[in-house]
């Protein structure tokens, strides 16, 4: 037995104490405490208001957003798919599929990193990502504001939420980002039992949920209202990806005492609020079912060689009747969809409007004139 085998047997009774204290917690908590997003003092988030969040929703599905016009954030990141678009690797302007799977966008207002590596510490700083990427909407921010400022519906509504400074790299961000924060989902069948409607789930799903917070370690990792420590591990996902581990110098050279420190193929675990709506699964969309990514950890992760495997990914042993509970759990206590109505395209013709509602918005194909 190696040496890191034998603590995970040590840690096995600490996990039964962190599972029932995080229990206990989610379930005096009651339904999670969300705040109204409009309040929250994030980064660059002070003096979020209604005009910065519609302004912010209208870049979000506006192809103005990519260089050829072609796509917006919402191409990737759908409403009706979780925020996510169905497919294992998004397609950027080029048309090169992503290295990563696309992750949904639900109660981001209170993580503090960003992407699967969490190589973003804001939100704000996080929109410039996809815009300069060549593999992504290869639209520069310089470029977009020039282009931007051809659109005098932009230049108003800019002004009107940002009195003083308008039009602005730093603007546009915070518009961005305070419309993201507005993506707020509570109130799922699982809130609504901890609070004491004992009808909100039905008996498998009552099951899935004594094994999730319980035998089955989920919530070692996928605690508090989001269902995620908002920490990075390495589960066993098979792949060259090395996660964490590719921008934090630190990782690279291991110089820190394994394993608390530990970030090679280590990813952001990601809340599973409408985990239903957002399938497939994992950093890399490996995981094309909820029933597969059970089975998946109930294996005890595929890469069980990895180096720095969590010491929680090991072998469940769950019965077929425990994977159905548990699925059954994932599947439905957990959704409270996010409705976001289309928004009117500032400078945009009725006819390319209604074009784009029938396509589904964020999908139109055709070159715009900016
Ligand atoms: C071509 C598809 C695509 C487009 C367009 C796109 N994204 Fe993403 N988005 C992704 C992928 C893939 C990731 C994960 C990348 C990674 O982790 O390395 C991601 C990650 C994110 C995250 C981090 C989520 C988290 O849980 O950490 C946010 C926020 C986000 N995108 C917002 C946006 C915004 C805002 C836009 C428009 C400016 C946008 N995205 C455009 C595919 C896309
Ligand atoms: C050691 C911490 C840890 C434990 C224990 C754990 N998870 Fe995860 N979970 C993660 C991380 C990290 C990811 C992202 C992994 C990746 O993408 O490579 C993840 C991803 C997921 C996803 C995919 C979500 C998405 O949007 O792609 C689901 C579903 C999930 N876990 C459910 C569970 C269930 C059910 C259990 C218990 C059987 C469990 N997890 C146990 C850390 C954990």
């Amino acid at each position: 037995m190696t040496p890191h085998r034998s603590k995970s047997r040590a840690s096995g009774a600490a996990a039964v104490v962190l599972v029932s204290v995080s229990f206990v917690g989610l379930a005096q908590a009651g339904p999670p405490r969300l705040r109204d997003p409009l309040t929250l003092e994030a980064p660059g988030a002070k003096g979020a208001n209604a005009a910065r969040v519609e302004l912010g929703k209208q870049l979000f599905f506006d192809n103005r957003l990519s260089s050829t016009g072609t796509i917006s954030c919402a191409t990737c990141h759908k409403p009706q798919l979780g925020f996510s678009d169905g497919k294992r690797y998004s397609l950027g302007v080029a048309g090169t599929p992503l290295k990563r799977h696309t992750p949904h966008l639900f109660n981001l207002a209170w993580s503090k990193t960003f992407f699967w590596d969490g190589r973003a510490t804001s939100l704000e700083e996080q929109v410039l990502g996809p815009l300069s990427s060549p593999d992504e909407l290869n639209m520069p921010i310089g470029p977009l504001l020039e282009r931007l400022r051809t659109v005098p519906e932009y230049e108003r509504a800019f002004s009107e939420a940002f009195p003083g400074s308008g039009l602005t790299a730093k603007n546009l961000t915070a518009a961005i980002a305070s419309f993201e924060r507005t993506l707020v989902s509570g109130g799922a069948p699982l809130d609504r039992y901890l609070a004491g409607d004992r009808q909100a789930l039905d008996e498998p799903q009552r099951q899935g949920l004594e094994l999730f917070y319980g035998r089955a370690l989920c919530s070692t990792c996928h605690a508090g209202p989001n269902l995620t420590d908002g920490k990075f591990h390495n589960t066993g996902v098979p792949g060259d990806d090395r996660g964490r581990a590719g921008f934090d110098r630190v990782g690279e050279f291991q110089t820190r005492p394994y394993p608390f420190f530990q970030t090679q193929k280590a990813f952001k675990t990601p809340g599973l609020r409408n985990v239903a709506l957002t399938a497939p699964y994992f950093h890399d969309g490996s995981e094309a079912s909820l029933e597969d990514v059970v089975k998946f950890y109930n294996q005890g992760g595929k890469e069980k060689d990895s180096y720095g495997l969590a010491l929680d990914i090991r072998p469940l042993n769950l019965k077929d009747s425990e994977i159905k509970d548990l699925v059954a759990f994932l599947s439905a206590a957990l959704n409270a969809p996010v409705n976001v109505a289309p928004p009117v395209i500032p400078g945009r013709s009725e006819e390319i409007q209604a074009a784009d509602a029938a396509a589904g918005h964020g999908t139109r194909t055709e070159r715009i004139v900016p």
